[in-house]
């Protein structure tokens, strides 16, 4: 098993090479980390799956591939080549699917790896990271730090807001800050509270020192 996830790490490690968007081979050794985190405090789960699932869980995420298709099967070519039995390929394979899985509706997670690597995922979005990646993100999209008078969109449909305006402080209240009561875990749950707080304070420094005070 040991080397199984060696291999599985030299391929994410060459996957990710040269991407700038913080979806960088260190998200997803943080992710890694996170995900065994919350297996341990939790006291369950299958190691190997969780640790597989996590390393390979951008593999197929469309900002890598040229297609979304193209990218499950990259995925697929390598996790079938690794002699692992089909049912453990299964596990993998959905815990990645429930993780990648895009858009407002909310779906049922499979298994307990399938939680664990989802809420790592999300951890890793959160705290002084999150804010990171949000800027990043943001200035390889060339959209503001902040613009006062793009609204909230909080309510607006997937499609509408693809193509409306946005700022990276408005990713806070349009996702970040609501992660805290989307996970699945109580282990996540508590890893997040305080990273919760560390960007309500953030927010509050930030718009301090937008409005000219000390
Ligand atoms: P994930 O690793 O969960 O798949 P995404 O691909 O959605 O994350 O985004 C990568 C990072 O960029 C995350 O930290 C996310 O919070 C941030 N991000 C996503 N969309 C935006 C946005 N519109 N503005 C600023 N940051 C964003
Ligand atoms: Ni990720």
């Amino acid at each position: 098993m040991n080397e199984i996830l060696r291999t599985t790490e030299a391929f994410v490690r060459e996957h990710f090479d040269k991407e700038g968007t913080g979806h960088d081979w260190h998200h997803i050794d943080r992710v890694r980390r996170n995900a065994l985190l919350i297996l341990e405090k939790e006291g369950t789960g299958n190691r190997f799956v969780v640790e597989m699932a996590a390393l390979l869980h951008d593999v197929p995420d469309e900002k890598l591939n040229k297609t979304e298709e193209a990218g499950w099967k990259k995925l697929e070519d390598f996790i079938n080549k690794l002699g692992l039995t089909e049912s453990t390929v299964q596990h993998i394979v959905d815990c990645i699917e429930s993780v990648s899985f895009k858009g407002g509706r909310v779906i049922q997670l499979n298994s307990l790896e399938a939680k664990i690597v989802q809420d790592a995922d999300r951890l890793d979005a959160l705290g002084a990271i999150g804010i990171a990646r949000t800027f990043a993100f943001g200035g390889k999209k060339g959209q503001p730090l902040f613009d006062p008078e793009i609204v909230v969109r909080d309510k607006m449909t997937l499609t509408q807001y693809r193509t409306e305006k946005s700022s990276s402080i408005h990713h806070f209240y349009e996702k970040l800050l609501k992660i805290k009561d989307l996970l699945n875990t109580e282990a996540a749950r508590q890893i997040a509270e305080q990273r919760h707080e560390f960007m309500s304070a953030f927010l509050e420094q930030f718009y301090r020192e937008w409005n000219g005070q000390a």
